[in-house]
């Protein structure tokens, strides 16, 4: 094997001055305690006695060079750089608005984005930054490592005590005051930013009703009075235009919405619903079976169910006419809409929730109340 001759050269740290080693160059055991010794004189005993001979050993940089100083501002501006992006991850967390908005100048549609952006500045900087430090500043060695087995001797463990810290002393921490404060600045934020995930639930509390209600959001739609001072909501199209009972033909549908602000968004997006007009034997076979809590929930020959499927919250809204079910196109769930809308195949095992009717003073559809059961998949409350 051929290896460099160079003898090992003194640690950057000590520039300028003579090399005075009470460590012979060959390879006979030195005492470790002689006051004379090194740092770096027990980092390569430590080396040789654990097999390791050091071959080549100079700093890349005379130290306090012009050309070392530029490599160590570039360095803390990683650092910097990194701290600043992980800091702007935690205020865009933070403060940036995340929940819906319809609009086109909707600030939460770039929640995800910037939340992306300033993480992956973060990590991209403190690895450059670490990357640079270990190729630009660390001084180069080529040593040559002899393996061997067994447990350490106390020696050793004394001579590895002065390795890793002369490892520190080689790393320019101890020297680069300015490295140091770009990293700590660099990596605080950073720590925070791991932390994060795990303290972000306690700072924000996903049940906040976004409507200022004392309800989650989960326990109610835009059905609910409490979005229309305690009156009726309408049903209303997408448009926004409410309906009368003559505004759907006997056996056809409608979807509706509520009829609050952005209740045909995204912002309900639990709350399409399916307004059918049954045929006359048909709303009289409902009403025979009609669950108690669904009594009085109907208005003539009118029902209405939630179009959100109670397996994975896909549209049922294929309606049969001839056999009155209802299919969901996701798994094929199959709603008996004459017999409170059970599911009689497919994955879904609940119900599609009825929403209970009524005509207001001017004889447009109304809910009398919001859904009296959750809607949507069950698995969205656990
Ligand atoms: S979502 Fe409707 S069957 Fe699966």
């Amino acid at each position: 094997m051929t290896v460099p001759t160079q003898q090992p050269t003194r640690p950057e740290n000590e520039p300028g001055t003579e090399v005075t080693s009470a460590a012979p160059a060959e390879s006979r055991e030195v005492d470790i305690h002689d006051p004379r010794l090194t740092r770096f004189d027990l980092v390569r005993e430590g080396a040789r006695r654990d097999g390791v001979e050091i071959m080549l050993y100079e700093p890349r940089f005379e130290p306090g060079s012009r050309a070392e100083r530029r490599v160590v501002r570039v360095i803390a501006m990683l650092f910097l750089l990194a701290g600043a992006a992980a800091t702007a991850f935690m205020v865009a967390y933070i403060a940036w608005p995340w929940q819906y908005e319809a609009g086109a100048d909707a600030l939460s549609k770039f929640y995800t984005p910037v939340l992306g952006v300033t993480l992956a500045i973060a990590l991209f900087c403190v690895g450059a930054g670490i990357v640079a430090w270990t190729k630009k500043l660390l001084p180069h060695e080529v040593s040559i490592e002899q393996r061997h087995d067994g447990p350490s001797e106390s020696d050793d463990q004394t001579l590895m005590g002065a390795t890793l810290g002369g490892a520190l002393e080689e790393s320019g921490l101890t020297r680069r005051p300015l490295l140091k404060g770009a990293l700590a600045l660099g990596l605080a934020p950073f720590a925070v930013v791991a932390a994060a995930p795990i303290v972000g639930g306690l700072i924000r509390d996903p049940h906040d009703s976004p409507h200022g209600l004392p309800l989650s959001p989960q326990d109610y739609t835009g059905f609910t009075p409490l979005l229309n001072n305690d009156q009726p909501v309408r049903l209303v199209r997408e448009d926004g235009t409410p309906i009368r009972p003559a505004d759907v033909s006997v056996a056809g549908q409608l979807t509706v919405f509520p009829g609050v602000p952005g209740g045909a968004t995204n912002e309900f997006a639990d709350s399409p619903t399916l307004l059918i007009h049954l045929r006359e034997e048909d709303a009289e076979l409902l009403r025979d079976n009609l669950y108690e809590m669904n009594d009085g929930s109907m208005v003539g020959n009118f029902v209405a169910y939630s179009k959100i499927c109670t397996h994975a919250g896909c549209p049922p809204s294929l309606f049969e006419q001839q056999t009155n079910l209802l299919l969901c196109p996701c798994h094929q769930s199959q709603f008996l809409i004459t017999d409170n809308a059970r599911p009689v195949f497919g994955p879904a095992a609940r119900s599609l929730p009825m929403l209970p009717l009524a005509l207001d003073a001017e004889g447009y559809f109304v809910a009398a109340s919001d859904y009296k059961v959750p809607v949507g998949p069950s698995f969205w409350e656990l």
